[in-house]
């Protein structure tokens, strides 16, 4: 009885095998015949159970050797259907996204963000002045009417205020128009020698092709013992040769500022057409790109400094000037605007 059911179960092992073998390598293969099989077999009216039906007519000490040779099969059988079920599965997965999408296609590229243009002429500007000693400084874009205007020697009703169509949020609070407020903050707080590089934000009334309400200026201040108009000079023609180009001619044309005495207005020599004169200069050949002077004795008293011993110089620029003769750019909109095609160029 024991070899009989032992035999069986031998011959049921080597049938499904065969058949799962052939199965496996056959193109018909599918869930649905897999999953026949097992039943056929294994399942509940399967082969193997049916074997087992006659385990009752064995002896005590047969009956779990039977039952150890059925279970292996069980084990075997089904660990080998499962992991052909599965791989079955991981291919029918694999042909769906191929299906879904064409792998042969290039891969879309990764868009790394950049600085923008007025950020970098910023930034460069701020490294040429680092190498000279300056340091940056910052300061708040909502200001009060004493740091925009009073402390800079330009008392209200001054004509001096319409120079600059001002942005008022209260009778004595105001949006920037200038970064030099800065020069009062720093210099209330810190004492004499400074050298400070201001780079910010500043808002104005104003709106055309080469205005924009909120632009940027970079601002500098220079305080120490005899510092004279010859150091200005100095400083911002090493500027100039550095922003621009070492053969860019500079000249200082005499202007005016409430806060600097004497003032003056730094011209370089036109970079579009060299100084023979075009749309851009409004055929003088010279460019305004700067406003400067030596730090007005009113602004020291303002801050406690005494003009007697002390003497600086300042000097202001629009960052989106500057930024626009470098690169020809002949519409100031185009920065706000955050086209990709405009910025990718920088
Ligand atoms: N604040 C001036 C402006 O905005 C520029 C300037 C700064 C002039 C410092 C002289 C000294 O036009």
């Amino acid at each position: 009885m024991f070899d009989a059911l032992s035999q069986k179960l031998k011959l049921i092992q080597e049938e499904a095998f065969k058949e799962l073998s052939s199965l496996a390598i056959s193109p018909a293969i599918n869930e649905k015949n897999l999953e026949e099989l097992k039943i056929r077999y294994l399942g509940r009216n399967g082969k193997l159970t049916e074997v087992l039906k006659d385990i009752g007519g064995l002896s005590e000490e047969d009956r779990p050797k039977i039952g150890q040779q059925a279970n292996g099969i069980k084990k075997t059988l089904s660990e080998k259907i499962n992991s052909l079920l599965y791989s079955l599965k991981e291919e029918g997965q694999k042909k769906e996204f191929q299906k879904m999408c064409d792998t042969s296609l290039p891969s879309r590229t990764l868009d790394i963000g950049k600085r923008h243009p007025l950020i970098q002429t910023m930034e460069e500007i701020s490294h040429i002045f680092s190498r000279y000693g300056f340091q940056v400084a910052e300061g708040p874009e909502i200001e009060t009417d004493y740091y925009n205007f009073e402390a800079l020697n330009i008392p209200k009703h001054h004509p001096a205020r319409d120079m600059q169509d001002t942005f008022y949020i209260s009778e004595d609070v105001v949006l920037r128009t200038h970064t030099s407020p800065v020069q009062i903050h720093v210099m209330e707080k810190f004492k004499p020698p400074l050298r400070i590089i201001v780079p910010g934000v500043v808002y104005r009334h104003d709106d055309d092709t080469s205005h924009s309400p909120m632009f940027h200026q970079i601002e500098g201040l220079l305080v120490d013992r005899e510092v004279s108009f010859a150091h200005l000079k100095g400083i911002l023609t090493y500027f100039v040769h550095e922003i621009f180009s070492s053969k860019t001619k500079v000249r200082f044309r005499p202007s005016f500022f409430p806060f600097t005495e004497p003032s003056a207005e730094l011209d370089i020599e036109c970079v579009l057409c060299n100084g023979k004169g075009c749309s851009v200069c409004k055929n003088s050949g010279w460019l305004e790109v700067a406003g400067c002077g030596m730090v007005h004795p009113k602004v020291f008293e303002a801050v406690n400094y005494d003009p007697q011993i002390f003497s600086g110089f300042a000097f202001g620029m629009g960052i989106e000037r500057i930024t626009m003769l470098r690169y020809g750019i002949d519409n100031i909109k185009l920065f706000f605007e955050n086209d990709l095609r405009f910025l990718r160029q920088f």
